[in-house]
């Protein structure tokens, strides 16, 4: 299986370019500090925890260019700006951070190194246990409906709403992923359906506008999306559309479900409203995939990464300690 991110037995730090997918599978090299933020920028390497075990690695390889503690602290500092919303990046940074704050100059590197694989290592352990916790919630034939990336492009290994379903295709449960294209960007045409395809699931693409639709039809039984950050009550940040499922999820009673690593929960937020939504350029909205403009010119554009779903709207939030059931109480606990 692809990895989105990954060390290779020579050290050197590759991504699967997700910006080239789903015509072109490429893996891109990231060598110094600023490929790390263009690549994090421009979503050659998206999702939450991706994003930070590609920034763990990265502060490796610029320690292997330049190990004095107070530049890498400075660049560590810069590569936490590229992305406001997902919290894995200042918690995977902040892991970072502590190492070089912690250890000693000979044996900084190899502790750099060992803590990065730490991080990945753990996602792909947790991606598992969200995908036991998540098929327990699955029954033979149900319709599952799905937004943006949350598989294994945007984690270590099976992704966080899609594990559960990687684990029914392996115990041979049948199902059938309905998959958001996720507009403006198409995570959920580009990324979600080729994985799930690749993966021999039994896949449907749609747009946007066209989930109520098959909400009234009676095709969706259970409504799975990650997420970008949780604050203390529940409130959850994931990409933009994620509120719309739910309000609608509430209205046709369908269940629906937020998978995440502890990783992705802020207990320092007490809710949705102090989580800071990433605003993204224009032409995201213009044009499409930046190919052919389809907007008049200097149209004014409303264009937010995310939102956020109160926790009212969330039945159940799916961690690697199980499934927990409203109300949410996240007290810090890194
Ligand atoms: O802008 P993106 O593609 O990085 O947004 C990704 C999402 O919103 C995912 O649902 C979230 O990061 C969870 S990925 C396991």
């Amino acid at each position: 299986m692809f990895k989105a991110v990954r060390l290779t037995d020579d050290d050197r730090l590759l991504i699967l370019d997700q910006t080239l997918l789903p015509q072109t599978v490429a893996e891109r090299e990231l060598t110094d500090c600023q490929s790390l933020i263009e690549a994090i920028r421009s979503l050659r390497v998206r999702g939450a925890p991706a994003i930070g075990i590609a920034a763990a690695y990265g502060t490796y390889i610029l320690a292997k260019t330049d190990a004095d503690p107070a530049r890498l602290l400075a660049q560590i500092e810069q590569i936490e700006q590229a992305r406001p919303t997902a919290v894995n990046l200042s918690w995977a940074l902040r892991r970072m951070r502590q190492v070089i704050e912690s250890t000693d100059a000979t044996a900084l590197l190899p502790a750099l190194r060992a803590e990065a694989v730490a991080i990945d290592r753990e996602d792909a352990a947790i991606s598992q246990a969200i995908a036991e916790s998540g098929f327990s919630l699955l029954r033979d034939g149900m319709g599952v409906l799905t937004h943006c990336n949350a598989g294994a492009l945007a984690t270590s290994e099976l992704g966080t709403a899609l594990a559960p379903l990687y684990l029914a295709l392996q115990r041979g449960l049948r199902f059938t992923v309905y998959c958001d294209e996720t507009r403006p960007l198409l995570q959920g045409a580009r990324l979600t359906a080729w994985e799930m395809q690749q993966a021999g699931a039994d896949t449907v693409l749609l747009c946007d506008n066209m989930a109520a639709s098959l909400m009234a039809a009676g095709r969706i039984d259970c409504i799975f999306v990650g997420a970008d950050r949780i604050a203390a009550n529940g409130d959850t940040a994931n990409k933009i559309g994620t509120l719309g499922l739910a309000v609608l999820a509430q209205h046709f009673r369908i269940p629906f479900y937020v998978c995440a690593p502890s990783s992705t929960l802020d207990p320092q937020t007490a809710d949705g409203s102090g989580i800071v939504i990433e605003q993204r350029a224009p032409e995201e909205v213009c044009e499409l995939w930046y190919r052919q403009r389809m907007a008049p010119q200097q149209i004014a554009v409303y264009n937010p990464a995310f939102d956020v779903t109160p926790a009212d709207l969330i039945s159940a939030i799916i961690t690697e300690q199980g499934i927990l059931r409203p109300p949410f109480r996240f007290a810090a606990v890194r």
